[in-house]
């Protein structure tokens, strides 16, 4: 993972992560309230094979192992593997990228209320993107390799 966030970024994703422990399911789950709108994302994760109603608390958790290792990203290394590996399996595509983060930062903002200051809404869609990009480059090559 050597492309970085901005230092000023990286301080204010840092300072969000009591915030993420504390209500991190509950964005989360609205999230997907928000999400599954679209019927093409619900039957996305429709076929998921789990459906044991974790789905949540995973995204939960990998959002506040980024925000708690903002500046230590290596650290995330496998659980980026094992989510690019789950991603692949679900066939996950760059084109569903946008519509997750139009459900999870307006998520931020139902549960945390509309005072949520604007650098940190902007430093959450900054860090969505940079994960997302991760992501997208991990499971491209995956599917390249034809894995
Ligand atoms: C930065 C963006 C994203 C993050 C951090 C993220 C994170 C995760 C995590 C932590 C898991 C669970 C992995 C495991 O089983 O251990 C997961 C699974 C999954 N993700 Fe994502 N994801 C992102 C974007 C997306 C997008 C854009 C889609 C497509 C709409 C997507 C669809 C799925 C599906 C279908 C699963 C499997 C669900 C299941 O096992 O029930 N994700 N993701």
């Amino acid at each position: 993972m050597s492309a970085s966030l901005s230092p000023e970024t990286i301080s204010i994703i840092k300072s969000t992560a009591p915030v993420m422990r504390q209500h991190g399911v509950a964005i989360t789950t609205r999230m997907y309230e928000r999400l599954f709108v679209d019927p093409e994302m619900r039957r996305l994760f429709d076929e998921a094979a789990q459906k044991s109603g974790e789905q949540p608390k995973r995204l939960a958790a990998a959002l506040l192992a980024f925000a708690s290792n903002a500046d230590n990203l290596d650290v995330l290394k496998d659980s980026v593997e094992r989510i690019a590996a789950r991603h692949a399996a679900m066939s996950v595509k760059p084109e569903h990228y946008p519509a997750v983060a139009n459900a999870l930062l307006p998520a931020i903002k139902d549960v945390l209320g509309d005072a949520v200051e604007e650098r940190i809404m902007n430093a959450w869609g900054e860090a969505y993107w940079f994960l997302a990009e991760i992501l997208k480059s991990r499971e491209d090559s995956i599917y390249k390799r034809g894995e």
